[in-house]
């Protein structure tokens, strides 16, 4: 079964520069290379989420500048259905400055359009959001429009997965009604300060990189280990895991396999430069998982 995966989130310009060293306060220093990949976590999960054959529907909001117009026609070349793209007047396109070195990555997003995602644009495209099998969010959004979603997605049985990245405060009401939040090890220490993990253990999936991935199974910690692979690119590898893991778990595979498979899906992304960059098709996933286990 095809699953049919929404995204309600972040579409980005990523203005990237590679660098073989990180400056210190106040220092200027020589890079390697300028690029512009398209981005965003939203976008990001949604592409990953089409080339492994997803029916994807993706509720977000551009500027209308040559950033937004040039985001948007990505997303239609992936296939993604844009009818929940809105192009607002008078705000910019969210751009990402992002630093690459050496197995890092350092970003600063300028959410701009991103914050016209409100609750009202949610219930105008909650049609979407109904026929899904599953939906997806980060918090690159209004974190109201992250609630509203995930009540509504409570509301109406649907699952939601909740990847808290850039980490912010998770309130109790959305807590209860997500169905999985997927923090990296980082974000989880985050949440530790924040709220009582152990309330929420069993919708943990926890992304440690190419070590692998936790979550608990009737309060056991189980890991499910990562692949190592020639890294080009981390930006981007946590958002095509969520975005593999929704396509997986929509279509009805165990939490387990699920993760495997997402975790394939994020070694590939990373051999290549840009986020989407990378990013591989179920048939790519199929062959490196089969080569991985010889
Ligand atoms: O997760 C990577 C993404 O974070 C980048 O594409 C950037 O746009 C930021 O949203
Ligand atoms: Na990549």
């Amino acid at each position: 079964m095809t699953a049919t995966v929404t995204v309600v989130g972040s579409i980005n310009m990523d203005l990237t520069v590679s660098t073989k060293k990180i400056p210190e306060k106040g220092e200027t220093i020589l890079g390697e290379e300028f690029a512009t990949y398209p981005g965003g976590k939203g976008a990001n999960q949604a592409v990953a989420a089409a080339r492994l054959g997803a029916k994807v529907n993706m509720i977000g909001s551009l500027g209308n500048d040559e950033f937004g117009s040039s985001l948007l026609t990505t997303l239609n070349d992936e296939g993604i259905n844009t009818e929940g793209v809105t192009l607002v007047n008078d705000v910019a396109t969210g751009i990402a400055t992002i630093l690459v070195s050496d197995n890092d990555n350092r970003i600063i997003v300028a959410p701009g359009a991103n914050k016209k995602v409100s609750p009202v644009v949610v219930e105008k495209y909650k049609h979407l959001i109904i026929q899904s099998d599953i939906v997806l969010l980060q918090l690159e959004i209004p974190m109201e429009t992250v609630i509203f979603t995930v009540k509504l997605c409570k509301e109406h049985q649907i699952p939601v997965i909740v990847n808290p990245a850039p980490y912010q405060s998770l309130s109790q009401e959305l807590i209860e009604n997500v169905s999985f939040l997927t923090p990296n090890e980082l974000e989880v220490e985050e949440m530790q300060q924040d709220t009582l993990l152990d309330s929420l253990k069993d919708k943990l999936i926890i992304t440690k990189g190419e070590k692998g991935v936790g979550y608990y199974q009737e309060d056991k910690e189980q890991f499910v280990p990562g692949f190592a692979v020639e890294v080009q690119d981390t930006t981007g590898a946590g958002d095509t895991f969520n975005g593999a893991l929704a396509v997986q778990l929509g279509s009805g595979e165990t939490i387990e396999e699920a993760i495997r498979f997402a975790n394939a899906s994020a070694a590939l992304s990373v051999m290549k430069f840009g986020a989407q960059g990378g990013m591989p098709t179920r048939q790519q996933v199929m062959e490196f998982m089969q080569e991985r286990k010889l």
